[in-house]
């Protein structure tokens, strides 16, 4: 398993009045080369599911393990470490510095990572090639529409070519054409043996999963 989740729990602000169960009982094992949808209401749990496994939280209970790496034993330093090598995020509000040009965005998690500095154009060019966005390199991403934006994200989460890649709502400020499009982007790196967890809301998007997981107040339902 490429990701193992046993009996996870989240609370936020533990043992205080304003306590929240975001996640309770969580079981799940993803093979590597899954291609998965996460669904669920607006406050199910989907993003705190996503960010516990991204290894940007870590659980109030309960085992997460991710490429072998238990999350909840790990050094900050060795889950960043995963975090930056084997994980490619790809945000809700694409996270993208919009005065900065494409080249840079993508190139930014290059600098946390221990490729050499000569490799970087290389490596941004082969991002941006994945999804066909060469020619906007050196456009700053404030002039960008949203559909191109979500593609720089996308680049930008595979340019230290990550195992897993993970998705909040990639798809939820674009129309059919650009969210089909992403779909196609997601699954080719699928196709070439990535491991994809996409939180939806969109059916349609859910459809192109091969599995899809229902969460309902922190839990999964059938
Ligand atoms: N940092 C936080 N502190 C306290 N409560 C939080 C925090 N983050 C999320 N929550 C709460 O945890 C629950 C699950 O939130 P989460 O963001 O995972 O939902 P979601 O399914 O991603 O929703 P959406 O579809 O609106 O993005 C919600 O009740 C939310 O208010
Ligand atoms: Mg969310």
């Amino acid at each position: 398993m490429i990701i193992e989740l046993q009996n996870v729990s989240k609370i936020y602000n533990k043992d205080k009045l304003n306590a929240v169960h975001a996640l309770t009982g969580i079981d799940l094992k993803i093979q590597k080369g899954d291609f998965c949808a996460i669904m669920g209401a607006s406050g199910s749990g989907k993003s705190t599911l996503l960010n516990i496994i991204g290894c940007l939280d870590k659980p109030t209970t309960g085992t997460s393990m991710v490429i072998g790496v238990n999350t909840s034993r790990a050094t900050d330093k060795s889950l960043a470490r995963l975090r930056n090598t084997k994980i490619g995020f790809v945000l809700q509000d694409f996270g993208l510095i919009e005065e900065r040009t494409v080249y840079d965005n993508v190139c930014t998690p290059l600098y946390f990572s221990k490729v050499k500095y000569a490799t970087y154009s290389k490596l941004v060019q082969e991002a941006l090639e994945k999804v066909g966005i060469v020619s906007l390199s050196k456009r700053p991403v404030r002039e960008l529409s949203g559909g191109q934006k979500q593609r720089v994200a996308i680049a930008r989460a595979l340019v230290c070519d990550p195992e897993i890649i993970l998705a909040d709502e990639p798809t939820g400020a674009l129309d059919t054409d650009n969210s089909n499009m992403i779909m196609d982007i997601f699954s080719e790196l699928n196709q070439a043996g990535k491991t994809l967890l996409i939180v939806t809301h969109d059916p349609q998007v859910a459809a192109r999963c091969q599995k899809t997981y229902k969460l309902s107040d922190g839990q999964f339902i059938i």
